[in-house]
């Protein structure tokens, strides 16, 4: 991407390396995340996406390496900081509130607050503006009073990625979205996160294992292995089966080295 500034990226990462004691789980990771891009990240287990996510939003700090974000070197102390820089993360867990309401959980730790004396929250408007948050992304639910446990699985993971749009994010992390969903789930979020890029503004890292998912959203992929960066490429220019090859040639040479 050398035709690229860097003032014209969301994210740039250079040379990242992370480790956990004798652990090295990146190994010199460098990325770009063009504006209002989305870039898929595929990569086997322990491969070191989930830290890299967790580097870009502040959880952990790298060992070495420097990140740019919006153009301007940055260390990412904190999750705080990470977030009042616009970045945020809808982790595999989702850290929702299953037993609370669907707007409850939209405006978790952010409640909205009546004026005067008694500062007590204002349910009526959170309903109100949850209902016409969803509705604006294309999300339908029965009802924002329904509690988040009773929704499917890829319900709930709409309203983490509405929860974490609706705080004025403008890098969106997803740490894969589609794990366990069904086709038709899966196709719900797929849709909700075209149509928030459509919305622009939003620039977009999803970390996925369905090849075909990939390269049908991202407008870019990174292959992870090892800590690495072994394979990029424009989705355009790529294939399920040359990503598949790729895979496949390390699987074999895993395992004639263990022959060994
Ligand atoms: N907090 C941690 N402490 C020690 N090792 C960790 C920690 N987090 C991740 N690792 C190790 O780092 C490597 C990469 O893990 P991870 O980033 O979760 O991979 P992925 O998300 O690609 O499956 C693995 O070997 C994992 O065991
Ligand atoms: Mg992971």
């Amino acid at each position: 991407m050398s035709d690229v500034q860097t003032t014209d990226l969301a994210l740039r990462g250079d040379n990242i390396v992370k480790r956990f004691g004798a652990v090295t789980a990146l190994d010199g990771v460098s990325l770009t995340l063009g504006k209002g891009e989305i870039l898929g990240i595929l990569g086997d287990n322990g491969a070191g996406k989930s830290t890299l996510v967790k580097i870009l939003t502040g959880f952990h700090q790298q060992t070495s390496g420097t990140l740019h974000v919006h153009g301007e070197e940055t260390l990412l102390r904190s999750v705080d900081h990470a977030r009042s820089l616009g970045i945020e993360c809808v982790y595999q867990d989702l850290a929702l509130a299953n037993s609370l309401s669907i707007y409850h959980n939209m405006f978790l730790n952010r409640e909205i607050v009546r004026r005067g004396p008694f500062r007590l929250v204002d349910h009526k408007q959170m309903r109100a503006r949850a209902a016409q948050l969803l509705d604006d992304i294309g999300v339908h639910v029965p009802s924002v009073d329904l509690p988040v446990e009773r929704l499917s699985g890829g319900q709930r993971q709409a309203i983490a990625v509405a929860r974490a749009v609706n705080s004025n994010a403008r890098i969106l992390l997803l740490d894969e979205p589609l794990a366990a969903m069904g086709a038709r789930e899966a196709a719900l979020i797929i849709d909700l996160v075209l149509r928030l890029k459509e919305k622009g503004g939003l620039s977009i890292i999803m970390i996925m294992h369905n090849y075909a998912q990939t390269l049908d959203i991202a407008d870019r992929i990174m292959l992870m292995q090892r800590g690495r960066v072994t394979y990029e490429a424009r989705s355009a220019n790529t294939s399920v089966a040359e990503l598949m090859d790729i895979v496949r040639r390390e699987y074999r040479a895993m395992r004639e080295a263990a022959a060994h």
